[in-house]
């Protein structure tokens, strides 16, 4: 069965477009979510006709966890991917949504929001993107996939991540191919 599929991000959305390109996957992509209202993910989406929505967050964090979790639910996924998301997703969320996400480093080196700028400054000289199922931490969930990617002598924080951003959109797909039967018990 067709796999309903969420996405969430917040910036350029090159991973996204990866995900909705793969017309080889089971899959349907029923909506794309951003907490940026001038996120390019937006216009990608926009572009395709998938609904999108931009869930800002307000005043209320506590509000905010209630409408990610209610605005998601609406459009009943059976996986969600968030794809360069720079939010901390609730416990409840990640409770009701089989949910995964892409990040560029090498877990359990490197969670957070710098990622590729720590891996620079540790002087790694490798590093690389990884899947992970998401659980209530940050970037501490299963991980599913691993791909290395060797920091060059002269790599600023852009090109490394440009370079990181090339492997993860091939990993994103092939990560999702791996687990959809897994998901298939539960579609
Ligand atoms: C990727 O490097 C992903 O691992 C990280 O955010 C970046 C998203 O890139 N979580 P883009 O906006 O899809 O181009």
């Amino acid at each position: 069965m067709t796999c309903r599929l969420v996405i969430l991000a917040s910036g350029t959305g090159t991973i996204a477009q990866a995900i909705i390109d793969a017309y080889e996957l089971d899959i349907k992509v029923v909506a794309v979510l951003s907490d940026q209202i001038a996120s390019q993910v937006l216009e990608r989406a926009k572009t395709v006709g998938i609904p999108s929505e931009c869930i800002p967050v307000g005043n209320s964090r506590e509000l905010w966890n209630i409408e990610i979790v209610e605005k998601t639910a609406a459009f009943e996924p059976d996986l969600v991917v968030s794809a360069g998301f720079m939010r901390i997703l609730p416990p409840d969320f990640v409770n009701r949504f089989p949910t995964i996400n892409i990040h560029p480093s090498l877990l359990p080196d490197f969670p957070g929001a710098h990622a590729v700028r720590d891996a620079l400054a540790a002087g790694v000289l490798t590093t690389g993107s990884t899947v992970h199922w998401v659980d209530a931490g940050v970037d501490t969930g299963p991980i599913i996939t691993q791909m290395q990617v060797p920091v060059l002598p002269h790599d600023d924080e852009r090109t490394l991540h440009e370079r990181i951003k090339k492997i993860e959109r091939s990993l994103i797909v092939t990560t999702i191919a791996l687990i959809l039967p897994k998901l298939e018990q539960h579609v």
